[in-house]
């Protein structure tokens, strides 16, 4: 499938019961080639309305952090991984991740990035291993078939906990140090 059929097929979506009650599908936002791809947890209700990953309150302190790492938001791409918002932005179910897998799985085939960043646990536990500790693994590389894989505290965490911010940004200023090496090998 190429990315219009699947954007296509993507929008159009019911495999699970949360395409009855979102408002848009958030498909993902940035550039189709990029080096690093950035894969939160769901859409909430900025982005159900909008249909453009992290644009509420944590996109906006995303996008700071991005900028001071001098990482550009429109030359990464960003994704979750659910496509449609949980009511109440509650965790997403099993068998929503399940439903949800193969739109992820076809983007990353697609977009074919070098580096893969984890925002929080849940996409942690997605796509790195199922019992992830992001308290103690944050910032750790690991690798999935064949692209590095890291992850990150959550945006939303820093809003609620301001003191892990020097955290997120040495891990993000790590990822900046690393795609820089990855290009240039
Ligand atoms: N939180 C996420 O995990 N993803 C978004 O797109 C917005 C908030």
């Amino acid at each position: 499938m190429d990315w219009q059929a699947l954007l296509e097929n993507c929008s159009s979506c019911h495999k699970c019961a949360l395409g009855d009650t979102r408002t848009n599908v958030v498909f993902g936002a940035g550039q189709k080639n990029a080096s690093l791809l950035f894969v939160g947890e769901a859409p909430g209700e900025a982005e159900d309305l909008s249909g453009v990953p992290f644009v509420g309150r944590a996109g906006q302190l995303l996008n700071s952090f991005l900028d001071e790492a001098g990482i550009a938001r429109d030359k990464v791409y960003i994704a979750n991984i659910l496509k449609c918002r949980p009511p109440e932005n509650r965790d997403p179910s099993p068998a929503e991740e399940e439903a949800c897998r193969p739109w992820l799985e076809a983007q990353i085939r697609l977009i074919d990035p070098r580096v893969i960043v984890c925002l929080g646990r849940i996409s942690a536990a997605r796509l790195i291993k199922p019992d992830f500790r992001i308290t103690k693994e944050h910032g750790v590389w690991f690798e999935r078939e064949g692209r590095l894989i890291t992850a990150v505290y959550h945006p939303a965490y820093l809003l609620r906990d301001p003191r892990k911010r020097p955290d997120f940004k040495a891990d993000l200023k790590r990822i900046y140090d690393q795609l820089q090496q990855t290009e240039q090998s």
